[in-house]
C-alpha cells in the first residue's frame, strides 16, 4: 500500500533529516512510528503526502508513484489524494462548523453534491462519537472533540491510508482516551494507518508493526511484542525507558 524507496530530506544547505529511508507497508496494517524529537518523523508523514517535498527518493501510495527527481505537479496532486493526515494540533477550520469541517473535502476534492456531502459527513460524525456537536464551531469545542472532527476530517478524504503525526499530544491528558479509542475503532476496521505517537502503551496494543526511528533513519521495525516488549537495540531500549518512567 505504501512504499518508500532511498528516501533523503535535506533542509537547507547541511541539515540532514531523513537518510536513506526504504519502508513498505502493506495493506491494513497499523504502523506506529515511535522515537525522540528532533528525528524526522513528521517529516516522513509529510514527504509520505508532499506536504514536504523528499530531496531525493521514490513514494508510492496506492497506485500512484512520485519519484522526487522528476516528479510533475499532476503526479503529486494523485499522491496527495492517497492518504489523509491528522495533525496534533486539529488544523480545523475555525469559521466551519464541525459538520462544515467534514464536508470541505467531500465538496471541493470529491465534487459530491452538498446533500450528499451532508450525508456522508454526519455518519463519519456520528462514527467519531461527535453527532451530537456537528453545529458547532471549534472554539466551542474541547481539544478532544476537534481532534475526533479532524480525524472524521480525513476520513472524508476516502483516500486508503491515514497519517496521524503525535494526534494526542497536545491535549490534556484526561482528553487523550477518547482520541486513542476513535483510532482504535478505525484500526479495527483495517484501515491501513501510519502512526507517530508517544503513547507506548497504544502503540503495544493497537500496532500491528512499530518503528523505532532515530537520527533520520529507522532504527528497528518489528511487532509490538519485539520492538516494545523484547527491544534489543540499546538507544531503543533506553528511548522505552525514558518515556515510559
Ligand atoms: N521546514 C524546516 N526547515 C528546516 N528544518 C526543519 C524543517 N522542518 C523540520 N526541520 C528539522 O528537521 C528535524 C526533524 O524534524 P521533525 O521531522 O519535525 O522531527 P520529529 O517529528 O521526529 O520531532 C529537526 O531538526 C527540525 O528542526
Ligand atoms: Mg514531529
Amino acid at each position: 500500500m505504501v512504499e518508500v524507496q532511498h528516501l533523503s530530506k535535506t533542509f537547507g544547505a547541511d541539515t540532514v533529516v531523513l537518510k536513506d529511508i526504504n519502508l513498505h507497508v502493506k495493506k491494513n496494517e497499523v504502523v506506529a512510528i515511535l522515537g525522540p524529537s528532533g528525528t524526522g518523523k513528521s517529516t516522513l508523514l509529510r514527504c509520505l503526502n508532499y506536504l514536504c517535498e523528499p530531496t531525493s527518493g521514490i513514494i508510492r501510495v496506492g497506485n500512484v508513484t512520485v519519484d522526487a527527481s522528476k516528479h510533475t505537479r499532476r503526479e503529486v496532486r494523485n499522491l496527495r489524494r492517497q492518504s489523509a493526515m491528522v495533525f496534533q494540533n486539529y488544523n480545523l477550520f475555525k469559521n466551519k462548523t464541525a459538520k462544515q469541517n467534514v464536508m470541505e473535502a467531500l465538496l471541493t476534492v470529491q465534487k459530491k453534491s452538498r446533500s450528499e456531502a451532508e450525508e456522508i459527513a454526519l455518519k463519519l460524525l456520528d462514527k467519531v462519537g461527535m453527532l451530537d456537536r456537528k453545529d458547532f464551531y471549534p472554539s466551542k469545542m474541547s481539544g478532544g472533540q476537534q481532534q475526533r472532527v479532524g480525524i472524521a476530517r480525513a476520513m472524508a478524504v476516502n483516500s486508503d491510508v491515514l497519517l496521524f503525526d503525535e494526534p494526542t499530544s497536545a491535549l490534556d491528558p484526561e482528553l487523550v482516551g477518547e482520541v486513542l479509542n476513535t483510532i482504535k475503532t478505525l484500526a479495527e476496521e483495517n484501515a491501513t494507518m501510519i502512526l507517530v505517537t508517544h503513547e507506548v502503551r497504544f502503540a503495544r496494543n493497537v500496532a500491528s508493526r512499530v518503528i523505532f526511528m532515530e537520527d533520520g533513519q529507522i532504527a528497528a521495525d518489528g511487532t509490538p511484542e519485539e520492538i516494545i516488549d523484547h527491544p534489543d537495540n540499546p538507544r531503543l531500549q533506553r528511548f522505552l525507558n525514558f518515556i515510559t518512567n
